[in-house]
């Protein structure tokens, strides 16, 4: 079985963020000059997905309208002979690539927004990506987890080792090491404290789960934070499935906190073809003190 499907939860409240988030999805910020929910897709769509599932929230129209044609703006480029603007915003949705959405009608925690994609998955396995979490790999995160997959055929967690004093940030896992990067886990904990946590290995924005974990879901009581939490609904499929975490090869920026976005900001700008040697100059010639 191959991956064809992704889920973007875009429906948080993104509350560290306001006001920038009071009318608008976080997951529209845009790092440099792209949404952060574009980097998310693109990554899907280099995995090899084609079928984008949006889970959205109160500022449902954003997201859509982002993915959708843009009638007024594409004739205004082409009469102007923009063709490199017009290709540009043409590319943000090929003609392959297939966009549904679906309401989160309450911010009621992660794992309810992945339940509401239940139906759109129809049975497959699936790839889940939270778009605030941007990822920078030589090969993309999400590719090196579908092909771990086409060896595994099992759920598949992204992680990453996080400082002790972070534990209570992540979803936390433990088990045994396959191999240098897999790992058969039996433990996942959502936000250990540092003398609880099991492992220093936290989950990271990235999953692909197999269709069983609906179920385990449905069945979890509120979680950390009163929340219905992903995590609990994963700790439930580990009694009945195999679930692997993959220790990938990458970046991952935290675009959820300030700090994080600020970093991703500051990094992919200096590698931008128009303006890194100009950001590279500019940030030499501040006087940092
Ligand atoms: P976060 O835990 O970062 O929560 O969600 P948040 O509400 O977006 O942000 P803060 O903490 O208030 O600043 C992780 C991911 O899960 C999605 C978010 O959109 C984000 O991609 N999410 C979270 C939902 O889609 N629905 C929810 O009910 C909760």
């Amino acid at each position: 079985m191959s991956i064809t499907k992704a889920i973007f939860p875009v429906a948080g409240l993104g509350t560290r963020f306001l006001p920038a988030t009071k009318a608008q999805p976080k997951e529209m910020l845009p790092v440099v000059d792209k949404p952060l929910i574009q980097y998310a897709v693109e990554e899907a769509y280099d995995a090899g997905i084609r079928e984008m599932i949006f889970v959205t929230g109160r500022h449902k129209r954003a997201i859509e309208d982002h993915f959708d044609t843009a009638f007024e703006l594409e004739h205004e480029l082409a009469q102007a002979g923009k063709n490199e603007l017009l290709e540009l915003v043409h590319s943000i949705k090929p003609s392959d690539m297939e966009c549904v959405f679906v309401r989160q009608p309450k911010s009621l925690g992660l794992g309810h927004a992945v339940l509401c994609g239940e139906r759109l998955v129809r049975g497959e396995p699936f790839a889940v990506l939270l778009a605030d979490d941007l990822m920078v790999g030589e090969t993309s995160v999400l590719k090196q987890m579908v092909q771990q997959f086409e060896d595994l055929q099992g759920s598949i967690l992204a992680v990453q080792e996080v400082p002790a004093e972070h534990t209570k940030r992540y979803g936390i896992v433990a088990g045994q090491m396959q191999s240098d990067r897999v790992m058969d886990v039996s433990q996942i904990v959502e936000k250990p404290a540092p003398e609880v946590a099991p492992s220093r290995l936290g989950v990271a924005g990235r999953y692909i789960l197999t269709p069983a974990v609906f179920e385990q879901i449905r069945q979890q009581p509120r979680g950390v934070g009163n929340e219905i939490q992903l995590t609990d609904g994963i700790a439930g499929l580990l009694r009945s499935e195999k679930v692997y975490a993959y220790r990938y090869e990458g970046k991952r920026y935290d675009c959820g906190s300030k700090e994080g976005f600020l970093e991703a900001n500051v990094e992919l700008a200096l590698q931008h073809p128009q303006v890194g040697a100009w950001f590279k100059q500019y940030l030499l010639g501040l006087r940092l003190d």
